[in-house]
């Protein structure tokens, strides 16, 4: 399609989540193109996301309180620096939102409300329409992106390889319903979200199957901590997929775990089912393999209020025949975000010259081995000035067009079951070496229908050389801490050779 040479060197965002978006506007007035695999809004995490935003609002807070439950948290592996930056900026990058148009909820006095979830140390998650904070924020964003003459979307539209000359970038192989596409530019951001797709139980959208780490990998970018996969304790039990997720603002507002028993089962663990998303999740999860069957309880507390607090969840609930208010609501665990990603500095600059990468698709060394609940939108929206600003600061070029070959559909089946059975929230090397074994001649073929093996076999080799248990990381061969708290790094070279 010639029309597309009118849009070479601008610089290109893949993704059209948050990241993407906020990266997007912060550009303006420099002109910017934004590739979509669907209609903005549509099959994005952020959409989804319900609990919010964590930044340090309250009259009983500050910053350091906040790093210091992040580092927490992240059992050791956090990047305390990028958590400083990161937590410190977080409260102005949240009012900008607000400029944006973002409606978060208030008191009646103006003040926002501020919820609680799981290893905060205080009420510090700012959110909207109660449980509905990513359908707002994307709202607002959309509405402002679509108002911005300098921002190009191009909707339907799936990044399929980055073309590289020597160590730097040239522009990105796209497929659309027209057929293959190029985009010529010197600097594209990956804003592709995370690793959920290639799940069976996860709350991400099905699309979500690592393209950011792939489109990296291919490139020739360093990969970090791709072992840390967060699961969420409470997604909703139930056919559906992708899971609904209930938040766990839900037990910040009392509500407790119990089995089909009555008995609250995380009693004795500190911090009860506000401890740690990674032990409660592990405790839930063994509960059920020892047979169980596992609720969430919040007909006392949050009780009648949980309709107002939790509109979607208690949407979800009816569509199962629950009243959350009289009933119990099954849940169990499921796959919800990923603490790796391609690795970043405080700029969002990969490896790879003229490559960025922001929000989940990156990893900044903010989440160490298990995020903070609602630090990610937070760093999505931080990260995306600063990546802006290093975008914007790079001189643009001209690139030549050149059309591609067709590809075909990546196909996350193949990839799935190898990647839940091994790589879920108990280890043991013996089924991440089968899991790789299994996914290696798919990931060495360089069809895009190899991709999400590729990711699943990073994933599986970084996950087998982390010979210990820290945060989400738990290997049943090796249940303790190693003695030194090390960051991981992968290329796909590395990968394909360690398999
Ligand atoms: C939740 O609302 O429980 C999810 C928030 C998050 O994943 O940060």
């Amino acid at each position: 399609n010639p029309d597309v040479r009118s849009f070479f060197g601008r610089p290109i965002i893949i993704g059209g989540g948050i990241a993407g978006l906020m990266t997007a506007l912060q550009l303006a007035p420099e002109p910017v193109l934004i590739l979509s695999r669907t209609l903005l809004g549509a099959d994005t995490s952020s959409t989804s996301a319900q609990g919010g935003l964590a930044a340090s609002f309250g009259h009983d807070d500050h910053p350091t309180l906040h790093v210091a439950d992040t580092l927490a948290a992240g059992d050791g592996l956090c990047d305390t620096d990028m958590a400083n930056r990161i937590l410190q900026a977080a409260p102005s990058a949240i009012e900008g939102l607000a400029r944006f148009g973002v409606r978060f909820d208030r008191t009646l006095k103006g003040p926002l409300c501020l919820g609680l979830e799981a290893a905060h140390s205080r009420r510090r998650i700012v959110h909207a329409h109660g449980d509905g904070s990513g359908r707002e924020i994307m709202r607002a964003l959309i509405d402002a992106v679509r108002s911005t003459p300098s921002i190009v979307v191009v909707e339907g539209v799936e990044a399929r390889r980055l073309a590289v000359r020597g160590n730097a970038i040239r522009g990105v192989w796209a497929s659309c319903a027209l057929g293959p596409v190029f985009f010529g530019s010197r600097r594209v951001v990956l804003a592709t979200g995370g690793i959920g797709g290639l799940f069976l139980d996860t709350t991400n959208p099905s699309g979500s199957c690592g393209q950011g780490l792939v489109l990296a990998a291919r490139a020739g970018a360093v990969l970090a901590d791709l072992e840390f996969i967060q699961f969420h304790p409470t997604a909703l039990e139930g056919a559906e997929r992708p899971m609904a997720l209930v938040s766990e603002a839900v037990r910040g507002e009392g509500a407790t775990l119990i089995d089909e028993t009555g008995r609250r089962f995380l009693d004795g663990v500190p911090g009860a089912e506000l401890a740690p998303r990674d032990v409660v999740a592990r405790a839930v999860w063994s509960h059920l393999a020892g047979g169980h069957q596992v609720f969430l309880d919040a007909r006392k507390q949050p009780g009648p209020e949980f309709v107002r607090h939790f509109p979607t969840i208690a949407c979800a609930c009816r569509g199962l025949g629950i009243d959350p208010v009289h009933d119990l609501i099954p849940i169990r665990p499921a796959q919800h975000y990923h603490m790796g990603g391609v690795a970043v500095d405080a700029s969002g600059r990969t490896s790879v010259k003229g490559l960025w990468a922001c929000g989940e698709a990156a990893s900044t060394g903010l989440h160490g081995a298990n995020r903070l609940a609602s630090n990610s939108l937070t760093e999505a929206v931080v990260c995306a000035r600063w990546v802006a600003e290093s975008v914007g600061g790079t001189p643009a070029r001209r690139t030549k067009p050149v059309f591609a070959d067709d590809y075909p559909s990546p196909d996350p089946v193949p990839a799935r079951p190898f990647v839940s059975r091994a790589l879920g929230i108990v280890r043991n090397g013996e089924a991440l070496k089968a899991a790789a074994r299994a996914l290696l001649p798919l990931a060495e073929r360089e069809d895009a229908a190899s991709d999400p093996a590729a990711v699943g076999l990073m994933l599986a080799i970084s996950a087998l050389r982390r010979r210990e248990s820290r945060g989400a990381h738990y290997r049943e061969d090796f249940p303790h801490h190693a003695a030194v708290a090390r960051r991981s790094e992968i290329t796909l070279e590395a990968a394909l050779a360690a398999a």
